[in-house]
């Protein structure tokens, strides 16, 4: 990666929209979105070591621990493609994590950009993730009331018409992610405070206005 390319992070509980939002920025600004849930999805669905030791933990709404995250995420960022930027979706989430994130950034004289927290209403998101559901061909995201295709059943950006829900968009597992997230990935919120690189907004608005939200602050960092 480029030692000025923007390292952006998206912070927030379940159903804040970072992913929503993330592939919003990379069509906007050509920025590759580094989603560690969809990394490990992959894993759990290859049957890889990473994915069998993740699959009960996730199902539980629990954190996967931080050896399995990282190994993925450098794995993931020493990869070509990564080169003009990047925006981290769900990563980090934890202190280890974003300790190692600053220690891989500073290899190749680099630092966290902004770190960009989608703030939300706890209960609202209960509904906003259990009625989610994605397309099996392209990973676009939709949701039963608040994001449908304009073809019922139709993919909008690919045509593919196999719909998925994940194994943990229920409310109970819902409930488990936001302690997980209050107890262990909040915190963060002080950390890149603390180094002058935060930024809140309000994302319970419609998606529309909270993707100009972030163009205006992605915009000043990744023109
Ligand atoms: P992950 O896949 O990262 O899930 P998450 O953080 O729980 O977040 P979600 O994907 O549920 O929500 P989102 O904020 O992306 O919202 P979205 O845009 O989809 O992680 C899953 C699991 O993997 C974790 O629980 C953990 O086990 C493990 N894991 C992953 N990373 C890890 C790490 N770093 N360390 C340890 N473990 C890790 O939006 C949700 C829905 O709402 C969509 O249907 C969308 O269309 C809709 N929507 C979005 N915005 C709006 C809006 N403004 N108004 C109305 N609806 C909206």
């Amino acid at each position: 990666m480029a030692n000025n390319a923007p390292v952006l992070i998206l912070l927030g509980p379940p159903g804040a929209g970072k992913g929503t939002q993330a592939r919003m920025l990379e069509e906007d600004y050509g920025l590759v979105q580094l989603s560690t849930g969809d990394m490990l999805r992959a894993a759990v669905a290859a049957g890889s070591d990473a994915g069998k030791r993740a699959k009960a933990v996730m199902e539980a709404g629990q954190l996967v621990s931080d050896d399995i995250v990282l190994a993925i995420l450098r794995d993931r960022m020493g990869q070509p493609d990564v080169a003009k930027g990047i925006i981290l979706d769900g990563f980090p989430r934890t202190d280890g994590q974003a300790a190692a994130l600053d220690g891989l950034l500073a290899g190749s004289g680099q630092r966290v950009t902004a770190a960009i927290s989608l703030e939300v209403d706890d209960e609202a998101m209960v509904g906003r993730v259990s009625g989610r559901y994605t397309c099996a061909k392209c990973g676009e995201g939709y949701h039963d009331q608040f994001k449908l295709p304009a073809s019922a059943g139709v993919c909008d950006k690919c045509g593919g018409t196999d719909m998925k829900r994940r194994a943990d968009d229920n409310a109970e597992t819902v409930r488990e992610r936001l302690k997980a997230y209050h107890a262990q990935t909040a915190p963060l919120i002080a950390y890149y405070a603390g180094k002058g690189v935060l930024q809140k907004i309000d994302a319970m608005g419609p998606i529309a206005d909270i993707r100009k939200s972030l163009g205006s602050i992605v915009g000043q960092v990744a023109a």
